[in-house]
């Protein structure tokens, strides 16, 4: 069985060992299992000759014991799976486009929206459209979730799949197992949630290269969901058990986290006379040299600045001004330099009266 390591150095992908080294020291398995059949091959339980187009039994949600048989369609030996996308907005239209580019191609998208419905056509021609996500099941043999977090249960409620279909969704939060309610006998459910910012589609598709991808499912569509994610220029890892919230959070922090501190560093920037563009051009260097900082020598030995000087009278003038200038920015500043004081400590570098000194001004900020 191949790993993923091996398909990479084949295509002449660049893989950096510390990259590799840093995922496995996580507890993430950089191999999860490679295909030994593919979804559609048609060793399983296929039915052509069960019940008519949208004939759908009414099972209640969450019984899988039925089979759902039905003609869907079905993609050619050796072709990727027919692809079927619920929701186009940001993920959908850029994995969209991401794996019809990858030579997997997408046969149909769901999205209530007219205009989102032809802006996934613009990008992606060729592709079936549809008001309902109950229509693309004809399609498909294997659809994709891309709706709100909040949306998924009700979704994969209404949605009833056939038999050799499987369903995913794209949360890096929920597990597979908030879309048991559409699975019936012979049916599978994943995840694929892709560690990008999904903000501009170009710039999204260009970072699912090299962009780490969790997937959830049994071994056979694990595999799938392996290759589809190196197609698209990925690294697949499976996380460990219980892990999905903790791996979100931080996603969470490092995303939307950064672009919060970067709101922060801009409004001081206002005060210090630069507009949005001024700061980014000022700090930009600075993050980036920090980054780089941390990625050689580590997130402790990388800090620099007032605490790991002891620099307790610094510090009170920052907070005076944040006090006076920008107050929006004061509480989490305080916030960070306390995580960065207990950084500074675990150096041992400071005296203990420095650090008494530095508790003192960020406990009393006045
Ligand atoms: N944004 C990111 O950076 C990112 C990164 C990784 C994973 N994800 C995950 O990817 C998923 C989608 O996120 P997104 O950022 O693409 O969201 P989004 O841009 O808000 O798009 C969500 C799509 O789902 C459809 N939708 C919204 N509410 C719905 C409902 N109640 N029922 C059915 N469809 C509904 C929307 O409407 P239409 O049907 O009208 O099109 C829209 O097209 C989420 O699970 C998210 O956690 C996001």
């Amino acid at each position: 069985m191949k790993s993923w390591r091996e398909d990479q150095r084949k295509a002449g992908e660049h893989v950096d060992p510390a990259d590799v080294a840093a995922v496995e020291a996580a507890g993430i398995d950089l191999d999860p299992p490679t295909p030994a059949d593919r979804l559609r091959d048609h060793d399983h339980d296929h039915d052509h000759d069960g019940g008519a187009p949208h004939d759908h039994p009414g099972d209640p949600a969450g019984s899988h014991d039925h089979d759902h048989a039905h003609p869907h369609e079905h993609s050619e030996p050796g072709e990727p799976p027919l692809i079927g996308i619920v929701g186009a907005g940001a993920v959908g239209l850029a994995l969209g486009v991401a794996l019809t580019r990858a030579g997997w191609p997408i046969a149909a998208v769901a999205s209530r929206d007219k205009a989102r419905r032809e802006r996934f056509r613009s990008w992606v021609p060729g592709t079936r459209a549809f008001a309902e996500a109950t229509a693309l099941l004809d399609e498909v043999e294997l659809v994709i979730l891309t709706v709100p977090d909040d949306a998924l249960p009700s979704v994969a409620g209404s949605l009833h799949l056939y038999s050799g279909q499987a369903l995913i969704h794209t949360s890096g939060l929920l597990g597979a197992d908030v879309l048991a309610p559409a699975m019936a006998a012979g049916t599978q459910v994943g995840a694929f949630h892709p560690l990008v910012a999904f903000a501009d589609t170009e710039r999204a598709v260009a970072a699912l290269h090299g962009a780490t991808i969790a997937i959830e499912g049994d071994d056979q569509l694990a595999g799938l969901l392996a290759r589809m994610a190196e197609a698209i220029g990925g690294m697949p890892v499976r996380l460990a058990p219980g892990s999905k919230a903790a791996y979100h959070a931080a996603a969470v922090l490092a995303a939307g986290g950064i672009v919060a501190l970067l709101d922060a560093i801009a409004e001081l920037g206002r005060v210090a006379g630069l507009d949005e563009a001024g700061s980014l051009a000022v700090y930009t260097p600075l993050i980036r040299q920090t980054l780089g900082n941390a990625a050689s020598i580590g997130i402790r030995d990388a800090l620099t600045g007032p605490m790991t000087r002891g620099d307790a009278g610094t510090v009170r003038a920052h907070l005076a001004e944040l006090a006076a200038d920008a107050p929006d920015v004061l509480e989490l500043y305080r916030v960070l330099a306390r995580r960065e004081l207990a950084l500074a400590e675990q150096r041992g570098t400071l005296a203990p009266d420095e650090v008494t000194r530095l508790r003192g001004a960020l406990a009393n900020p006045a």
